[in-house]
């Protein structure tokens, strides 16, 4: 038999638009681990007309967040059961809050094992808002586009299947200004707690994606 892939556990943090959701695909298929997006649990709900989905609706609309119970639940779920972490995870919006960090520590620590690294993108907010309005999504696959940064091949419609592209209610810069003072106010000291404990690494979110993923790569592979 082969020997065990590399495993890699780690947290990609950052405030909305910063390129989670970009950058944490390409992460999952270089390291053959699970992405683990809340956000995209949490849409997936809504979508599915739950009773969660549309209590959370009404959360992610105004900016604000979904129960860290809840939240945890999701993700002890995936990280005990779904084949596809056996390698490890890279969580994108998980933990956004003191007690979901917690939580997290409690849950590895009881699988003997641990967090490698946390990564945050860091870039100003003014640089959100024309991301954010711009952003273009195929939900079935999750592909990201921009209208002006990454236009799809044509206009509103995915490059893949051709299928038409959506924006998330959430992305209008009311909620996303809400967003961003959720994500000061309750995001920022979960990077306090991580560095803390030795695990935050730094990553300038303001170049292109392209050079974004080269440093985050260099972090993973230990030579940052
Ligand atoms: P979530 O879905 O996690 O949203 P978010 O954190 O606000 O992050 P986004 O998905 O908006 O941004 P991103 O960083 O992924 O940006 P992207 O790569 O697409 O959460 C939504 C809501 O769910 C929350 O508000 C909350 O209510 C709830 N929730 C979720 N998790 C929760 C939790 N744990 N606890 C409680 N509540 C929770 O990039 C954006 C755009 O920029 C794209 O168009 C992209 O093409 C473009 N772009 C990306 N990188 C670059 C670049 N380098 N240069 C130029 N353009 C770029």
């Amino acid at each position: 038999p082969m020997s065990p892939a590399r495993q890699l556990r780690t947290i990609l943090m950052g405030p909305p638009g910063a390129g989670k959701g970009t950058q944490a695909p390409r992460i999952r298929d270089e390291f053959c681990v699970c992405h683990l997006a809340t956000g995209d649990m949490l849409r997936d709900q809504i979508k599915a007309q739950t009773p969660l989905g549309m209590e959370a609706k009404k959360i992610i609309d105004a900016g604000g967040l979904v129960s860290d119970d809840i939240m945890v639940g999701m993700i002890k779920n995936q990280i005990e059961n779904n084949a596809e972490c056996k390698n490890g995870f890279v969580l994108d919006g998980f933990p956004r809050t003191i007690p979901q960090a917690q939580k997290l520590d409690g849950m590895l620590s009881s699988r003997g094992e641990k967090l490698d690294s946390v990564v945050q993108l860091l870039i100003d907010d003014q640089l959100l808002i024309s991301r954010i309005t711009g952003r273009l999504i195929h939900t079935p696959s999750g592909r990201t586009y921009h209208k002006l940064f990454s236009p799809p091949k044509k206009p509103g419609l995915d490059d893949v299947t051709g299928e038409p592209l959506t924006q998330r209610s959430d992305d209008n810069v009311e909620t996303l200004r809400k967003r961003l003072t959720t994500f000061h106010s309750q995001t920022g000291p979960v990077a306090e707690y991580y560095k803390s404990k030795g695990l935050w690494h730094g990553i300038d979110a303001a170049q292109s994606p392209s050079v974004v993923w080269d440093n985050l790569r260099a972090v993973f592979v230990g030579k940052k």
